[in-house]
């Protein structure tokens, strides 16, 4: 399983190829977060982006946080959603059924963005950046396409994101290495790595956790991650037996989240 967090061609050909494995993992938190605001309501709220912007977003996946929002979306923001997996652009499309014109389509690559210096006001790059396996470029890239004065939101996790789920999986399955996105873009050094590129990096904090009273979606969940790999019929017997085991003890299975969003300024 090794490097799958940041190789490339995994991601396009096999995680990210449909939107299969994102929806499985958004299912569960749809349905058992306990912060009822909403990730994508919240992340929205702290766009300080002033009306006419020209919006990207990069690695937009299945288009979630235009979905979740397309109440508020200004009418007068040319917004872009992109990702290098054209899948997931399909996926959006579709989702965004009757609102899908009012946004462009575009396949990119996060390393080499196809648009003219300053061509945007705001950029953001959702649980995105810790795939990236050369970083520096991506922002170099980002810093690039913003004008002076626009600004970049980037949203990751927190290493004790899930950190009841990884321990359970991994009692279950003995010797199978874990990749945690935080260590490679994460709330506690993700300020570090942005400050070089930005006159200004903020940090706001999500509130939350899961409250999980059913197995299944649980289950499903580990075997939407690359830690599939490893996973035969034994061992994901013994998740769900372990997850039912929790769940039967205490009324639901309670998993830390740890979530946030690096709020970004290009200097004038
Ligand atoms: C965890 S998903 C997040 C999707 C969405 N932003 C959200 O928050 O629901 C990561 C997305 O980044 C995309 N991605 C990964 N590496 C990329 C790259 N180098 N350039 C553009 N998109 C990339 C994947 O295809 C996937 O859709």
């Amino acid at each position: 399983m090794g490097q799958r967090l940041h190789d490339p061609d995994y991601l396009r050909a096999e995680q990210y190829r449909t939107d299969a494995n994102l929806a499985a993992r958004e299912d569960l938190h749809r349905h058992f977060s306990t912060n009822e605001y909403g990730w994508f309501r919240w992340v929205f709220d702290h766009l300080d982006v002033p009306d006419g912007s020209r919006v990207l977003e990069l690695g937009s996946g299945v288009g979630d946080l235009w979905l979740e929002n397309r109440d508020r979306v200004p009418r007068s923001w040319e917004v872009t959603l992109s990702d290098f997996s054209p899948g997931m652009l399909d996926a959006a499309r579709d989702r965004l059924g009757d609102a899908a014109p009012r946004f462009t389509f575009r396949v990119v690559d996060a390393q080499a963005i196809p648009a003219d210096a300053a061509a945007f006001d705001a950029v953001i790059a959702n649980h995105m950046l810790y795939h990236i396996p050369d970083r520096p470029r991506a922002l170099r890239e980002v810093r690039r396409v913003l004008r002076p004065g626009g600004r970049f939101f980037a949203a990751t996790n927190g290493r004790r994101h899930l950190w009841q789920l990884e321990e359970l999986v991994r009692a279950c399955t003995p010797g199978a290495k874990r990749e945690n996105a935080a260590a490679a873009f994460g709330l506690e050094n993700g300020a570090e790595q942005l400050q070089p590129w930005f006159a200004k990096v903020e940090r706001d904090d999500y509130s939350d956790g899961l409250a999980v009273t059913e197995v299944e979606p649980l289950v499903a969940y580990v075997q939407s991650t690359a830690v599939r790999d490893v996973l035969d019929p034994a061992r994901v017997d013994r998740i769900r037996r372990a997850v039912a085991e929790r769940i039967g003890r205490s009324g639901a299975f309670h998993v830390t989240k740890a979530l946030g969003l690096f709020n970004c300024v290009v200097g004038e």
